[in-house]
């Protein structure tokens, strides 16, 4: 049985078809339903249906064989698994974005607002900027709204929320997508099946695709 690690919602919607179509079909993934783990022992194959920031949790530790995942939380977590492939799906940036008209104070600490602390941490690290670093779980753009925080370490996908609430991106963090992760013991002793799947999701390149 293979266990694959998919985060709920909308990557999932896009990454089981493909999967479906490579021999990895399960109906109960076709259903409306709420099961969060959901197999067809006759295809060999169980899918975990986790929080997005909590896949590699599961592939590190062999309760999933493979995973998808997006880089910000694969660099945030630092979790021990193979990183497989980039499949060119979920695209954001990380982003460092203030307040329209912001002007930072070099003398000053800056206050740096996050989901991602590992990656800010790093990021200021890397500049000798020192930061106080505020650590909030969702809504990151109210922090330099509501004077919270100077400025906010992100995702930015659309740009949209950053637009309505009058902030804008100052610099680019990290190029974020989603990845294919394997447990390390199972791409050893499953690594034939494995590099299958893995040529099967690698994303066309444009002249393929003509
Ligand atoms: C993410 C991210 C931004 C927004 C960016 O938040 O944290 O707030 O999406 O997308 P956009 O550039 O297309 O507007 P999410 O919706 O995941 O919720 P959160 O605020 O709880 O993190």
């Amino acid at each position: 049985m293979l266990n694959i690690a998919l985060p709920k919602g909308r990557l999932a919607k896009t990454i089981y078809p493909l999967l479906s179509a490579v021999g990895y079909s399960c109906p109960l993934m076709e259903e409306d339903n709420r099961l969060l783990m959901l197999e067809n022992p006759e295809k060999g194959v169980r899918y975990l249906l986790t929080k997005p920031s909590d896949v590699a949790v599961y592939v590190e530790h062999g309760a999933a064989d493979l995973g998808v995942v997006g880089k910000d939380v694969l660099e945030e977590g630092q979790n021990k698994v193979f990183e497989l492939l980039d499949l060119d799906l979920g695209k954001c940036r990380m982003s460092v974005c203030a307040p329209d008209g912001y002007q930072e104070d070099p003398e000053k600490v800056l206050r740096v607002a996050t989901k991602y602390p590992n990656i800010t941490r790093g990021f200021y690290a890397a500049k000798n900027r020192q930061i106080e670093l505020i650590v909030l779980h969702g809504s990151i753009e109210l922090a330099p709204l509501s004077g919270l925080s100077d400025v906010i370490v992100d995702l930015v996908e659309t740009g949209g929320t950053l637009r309505e609430n009058h902030l804008h991106v100052e610099e680019v963090v990290l190029p974020v997508s989603a990845r294919l992760i394997a447990n390390k013991s199972s791409y050893r002793f499953q690594r034939e099946e494995i590099e299958r799947i893995k040529e099967a999701l690698r994303p066309k390149r444009e002249e393929e695709t003509v």
